[in-house]
């Protein structure tokens, strides 16, 4: 009886003291990133090399990379990017770390997936101004090319199909895993600070993860910037009104990620908040209604400094040299 009476009691105190941790993070608004698990290598590398080749531009000089840096956190720190001709860009860059994990890709959610976004700044004559046929044709001109689509897509023939397909394999496996904050959510509680601790609460308690939530700590739904009182910008986006044609969507942006935030400056579409306490008291006044004290904001900007996760350990992909039927590139015209 005794004995049977401890082991119950033994097996009660496993069960509660082992799930705490588990149960504590399941409880949060915001989940951990899980490490990504490619399911093929060849792809992914293959996907690096066009991420990172600038042939894939008119200039022969632009490349994702050139906008989506992945020395700085995915994106060009500038508030609209530079493109082909040095044309100004309408909007700011995002970063493509974690992009994955969003419901949809672009501020105004235009295109539904990694794959069907990667075929647009190829195209678009004011970033890598090229064309789908023109990339095809470099990617179809360089023998060690044509070898890496034909193991993997079993083609003789490069499509631009193929080629969003390995970009957005390579796409996925850039998440970012293992922040401070993460580690917190996982039962280490000395991972993260007291300022920090107080920080999370206020963003909890102010209402932020109303809209910031999920691993992402955003990327899950389209909301209005602006709620409470109209955002003054110079810029003419118009958010999701652009795909849905919806009077209801105008102004409705994607809620961006707040992974890495902290590398990810300056803020907002129009890139007009230029620094992290910026973008808090704006989002706070606006959004919320709640005009933050100089405490409370730097409270919020310690725990979004938690956010910045393990960034991708790549190598950078030695590009297979160009024949002498590879296109010429036009970086002047
Ligand atoms: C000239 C700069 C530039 C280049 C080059 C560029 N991008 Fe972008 N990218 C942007 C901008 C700006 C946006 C936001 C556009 C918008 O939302 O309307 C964006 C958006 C994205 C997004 C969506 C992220 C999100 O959170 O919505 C992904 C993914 C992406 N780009 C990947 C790529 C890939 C892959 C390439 C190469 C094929 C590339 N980009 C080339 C500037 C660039
Ligand atoms: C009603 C939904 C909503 C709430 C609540 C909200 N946000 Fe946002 N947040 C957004 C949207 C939408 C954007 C993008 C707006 C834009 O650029 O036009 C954004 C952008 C941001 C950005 C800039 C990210 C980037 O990469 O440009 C930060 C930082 C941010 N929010 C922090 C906060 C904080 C802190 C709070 C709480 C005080 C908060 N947000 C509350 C919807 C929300």
């Amino acid at each position: 009886m005794i004995l049977r009476a401890l082991i119950t009691s033994l097996l009660a105190v496993g069960t509660i003291v082992a799930p705490p941790a588990q149960a504590a993070a399941a409880d949060e608004p915001i989940k951990p990133i899980e490490a990504a698990k490619p399911k093929n290598e060849n792809k992914v590398e293959l996907g690096k090399m066009l991420f990172f080749d600038p042939r894939l531009s008119k200039s022969g000089f632009i490349s994702c990379n050139s906008c989506h840096n992945l020395s700085m956190g995915g994106s060009d720190n500038l508030p609209s990017s530079i493109g082909h001709k040095w044309h100004q860009g309408p909007i700011n860059s995002p970063t493509v770390l974690n992009s994955s994990l969003s419901l949809a890709q672009f501020w105004d959610g235009r295109a539904k997936d990694l794959k069907d976004q990667a075929g647009g700044p190829i195209a678009n004559p004011g970033e890598m101004a090229f064309s789908h046929e023109l990339a095809v044709g470099v990617l179809q001109s360089i023998p060690q090319y044509r070898a890496r689509f034909k193991q993997i897509y079993s083609s003789d023939k490069v499509d631009i199909g193929m080629a969003t397909d390995a970009i957005a394999a390579f796409e996925e496996t850039l998440v970012t895993p293992d922040s401070r904050f993460d580690k917190w959510l996982k039962g280490d509680k000395n991972a993260i600070n007291k300022t920090e601790l107080e920080g999370y609460k206020l963003f909890k308690d102010a209402g932020c993860t109303g809209c910031h939530n999920g691993p992402a700590v955003g990327g899950a739904s389209f909301q209005k910037m602006g709620v409470l009182e109209p955002y003054k910008t110079q810029s003419k986006a118009e958010g999701r009104f652009a795909v849905t044609g919806k009077e209801e969507d105008r102004l409705f942006f994607k809620v961006p990620t707040l992974r890495n935030v902290e590398l990810t400056y300056p803020y907002f579409h129009d890139g007009a908040a230029a620094t992290l306490e910026d973008a808090v008291n704006t989002m706070g006044r606006i959004q919320l209604g709640r005009n933050f004290t100089k405490d409370e904001n730097a409270k919020i900007v310690a725990f979004l400094k938690t956010l910045t996760g393990k960034q991708p350990h790549l190598t950078l992909p030695i590009l297979p040299p160009s024949s002498k039927d590879t296109p010429k590139p036009h970086p002047f015209d």
